[in-house]
């Protein structure tokens, strides 16, 4: 019914780990999920096999190499599920972009650092040259706060500095020791620790995510 990416040229700030549970949460409200691994590192195919959960039944491993293939799985797999999360690498901003050709919503997650602003201003523009090529308000593109240090100035800064980047901000996700915890036993924070701040953050997301997909 609908296809999430989520994006970012900067390595290392929580991508997959927010489409993981991401997918576990939208999962847990009653939608049929698949996610698709097209990075290259496949982070989320090795999470999954870490253990025997939500994620093993889920992850599929897709070449993001082959232009169109990504987007044919993709146009495939929201045939056979509400949504589709697609997991795009680093670094190589054409998986990205095949991804953003297709999604009706882009996910650019941001961390705190001053440099991990420099680097989604320029996911925000492919993801915008995306919808130019697309001729369309497709996709829509919102960022999500990232390993938050909830509690410091960076933390709290960080979602204005990015509204003024003019697109809007969905709610934030914490740096918690539980998120690289749940990884360690192939589960999501849903699964792991389902009592947890770290997964209210996630269920948070979650809502606004499906809120803004699901009509
Ligand atoms: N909210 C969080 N709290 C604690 N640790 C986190 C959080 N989000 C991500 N991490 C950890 O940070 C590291 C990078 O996260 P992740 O792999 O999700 O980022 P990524 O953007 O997908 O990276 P890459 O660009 O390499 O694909 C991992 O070790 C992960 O467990
Ligand atoms: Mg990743």
């Amino acid at each position: 019914m609908a296809i999430i990416a989520v994006a970012g040229r900067k390595g290392g700030v929580g991508k997959s780990t927010i489409v993981g549970n991401l997918a576990a949460e939208l999962a847990a409200m009653g939608r049929s999920v698949i996610v698709l691994d097209a990075d290259p590192q496949h982070s989320l195919v090795a999470w999954a096999a870490q253990g025997e959960g939500m994620l093993s039944g889920c992850v599929e491993k897709v070449k993001g190499g082959d232009a169109g293939a990504l987007r044919a799985r993709a146009r495939a797999a929201e045939e056979a599920a509400d949504l589709v999360l697609i997991d795009t690498p680093p670094g190589l901003p054409d998986i990205a972009y095949q991804a953003a050709l297709v999604a009706d919503l882009v996910l650019l997650p941001c961390g705190p650092s001053p440099l991990d602003l420099f680097s989604v201003k320029e996911a925000l523009s492919l993801s915008l040259k995306a919808r130019a090529e697309r001729r369309s308000k497709r996709p829509r593109i919102r960022f999500v706060p990232s390993k938050v240090l909830m509690n410091t100035n960076l933390g709290r800064g960080l979602s204005s500095s990015l509204e003024e980047m003019g697109k809007k901000v969905l709610p934030a996700i914490g740096q918690r020791v539980v998120v690289a915890e749940a990884v360690m036993s192939g589960l999501t924070v849903c699964e792991y620790a389902p009592n947890s701040v770290s997964r209210m953050e996630f269920k948070d997301l979650a809502k606004a995510v499906d809120k803004l997909v699901m009509r």
